[in-house]
């Protein structure tokens, strides 16, 4: 199993440029299960989880082909056709889905175009329980009638899928775009109200409407859906990954460095922008995305709660911590979203960390150093937070079960060690 090795104390100097997001990638990868013509995707991640789902499509019977390399200039990242002439196969099986559990957003999709899906419940994950019940009811709204059968979720609907109202009792970026696509197909209006803000669910929204679809309030919390018999071939470019941009921004702060991150956008990250000011980091925007520098005095504490967007994301909440392992002050870090998403804790305090969790709150008092440690996490976000700290502290670092990181950061080590980090993998 690969590890990466890290010396700290390296401020990051140079420019980064972001990928495509994971998390836009894998729903727009299954919404070419809603036509027989060629969905075109450009700006996809090379990452473990893109593979997996490819997998898991190909058996549904999508063929995806390379269609060349991003235009030399421009963002980074692969461009592939997705064409689903039929669906070949309408169960997505335990062993592919249990590695991921974005699996089931192939459920949508599937009920709206075959009118019956069996799909493998996910079951539970390192980060929290994660259940699926508000994808699963929201699909009985659209006229699905649903059954659980030996570990399997069995949608049915024969005669096709209706409009419906689905109000969410909690905001879900999975069942919002579960239901964003299973509508798209529908007979009739849907309405998904308290629906997700996040960009990755615009983006998979304006994907479905170059494909056709007719959906509006994209990027608020009501999304009006008007069904179509079918939906069409397009071409669409992943938006810019927020969370791989808020990580670098946070590896360019934890080492008081100054780093230019290219093909994203800070209208992406304001939530972490308006923090990470507030304890001390700049940013100023350049052409094609922003600059972030820890010039002018130390880190200092500030207080954050992870919420659905366009709050502090929970996906950002662990490489925040560590940034505030370091800062002067203390902070608290309250995370509303998974109730198990600490596991980075234990790591950083073997790495000398100061942090105290109280329920789902965590009070990090700044220590004046990191000492590097041999650290192992357990899912990809925790994974990373370790790799920020390692930059920070002194000595060596060596991060273990790197296969987290490869399922969600492209190329991590190189674009770091771009910036005159002292980083490499070591192969085994
Ligand atoms: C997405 O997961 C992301 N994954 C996660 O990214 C991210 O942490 C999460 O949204 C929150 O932003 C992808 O986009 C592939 P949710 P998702 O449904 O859709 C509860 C990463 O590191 N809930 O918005 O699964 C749930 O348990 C990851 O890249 C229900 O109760 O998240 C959680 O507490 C990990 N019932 C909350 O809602 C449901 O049916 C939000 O989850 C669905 C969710």
């Amino acid at each position: 199993m690969d590890r990466i090795r890290i010396r700290g104390g390296t401020p990051l100097k140079g420019t980064i440029r972001i990928s495509g997001a994971k998390n836009a990638a894998l729903p727009l990868m299954t919404a070419s299960l809603l036509t027989d013509e060629t969905l075109t995707l450009s700006r996809l991640p090379e990452l473990a989880d893109i593979k997996t789902l490819s997998t898991l499509l190909g058996q549904h019977g999508v063929h995806i082909t390379p269609n060349g390399h991003a235009p030399e200039g421009g963002p980074t990242g692969r461009v592939m056709d997705f064409t689903t002439k039929a669906v070949t196969n309408t169960t997505a099986p335990y062993d592919l889905v249990r590695k991921m559990r974005a699996s089931i957003l192939v459920l949508g999709p599937l009920a709206a175009r075959c009118g019956e899906a069996r799909v493998s419940l996910p079951g539970g994950c390192a980060i929290g329980a994660r259940p699926v019940d508000l994808h699963l009811t929201g699909l009985e709204q659209l006229g699905a009638e649903i059954e659980l059968d030996g570990g399997y979720v069995i949608a049915r609907a024969p005669n096709g899928l209706t409009g419906g109202r689905v109000v969410f009792p909690k905001v879900s970026v999975g069942a919002t775009e579960n239901l964003m696509m299973a509508a798209a197909l529908a007979k009739g209006e849907t309405a998904l109200i308290n629906a997700a803000r996040e960009p990755e669910v615009t983006d998979l929204g304006e994907c479905l409407i170059a494909m056709g679809a007719e959906i509006e309030g994209l990027g608020t919390d009501s999304i009006m859906i008007q069904g179509k018999d079918r939906l069409h071939g397009a071409h669409h470019a992943v938006v810019a990954d927020r969370i791989e941009t808020g990580t670098f921004a946070m590896a360019a702060a934890i080492t008081g460095g100054d780093v230019v991150l290219q093909d994203t956008r800070l209208d992406l990250v304001e939530a972490m922008k308006g923090l990470l000011t507030e304890a001390g980091v700049e940013f100023e925007p350049v052409d094609g995305g922003f600059r972030v520098s820890r010039r002018n005095g130390p880190l200092v504490g500030a207080d954050v709660m992870t919420e659905p967007f366009p709050g502090f994301p929970t996906d950002l909440q662990a490489q925040y911590m560590a940034l505030m392992t370091v800062a002067e002050g203390a902070s608290m870090i309250t995370e509303t979203i998974f109730e198990n998403r600490f596991m980075h804790v234990p790591e950083l305090a073997r790495m000398g960390a100061n942090i105290n969790i109280h329920g789902r709150s965590a009070l990090v008092r700044g220590v004046r150093r990191l000492t590097g440690a041999p650290v192992m996490a357990t899912d990809l976000r925790a994974s990373v937070s370790l790799v920020l700290a390692g930059l920070a502290a002194e000595g060596e670092t060596v991060l273990n079960r790197v296969y987290h990181l490869d399922r969600g950061y492209e190329r991590v080590e190189q674009k770091l060690a771009g910036c005159g980090a002292e980083i490499e993998r070591i192969r085994g």
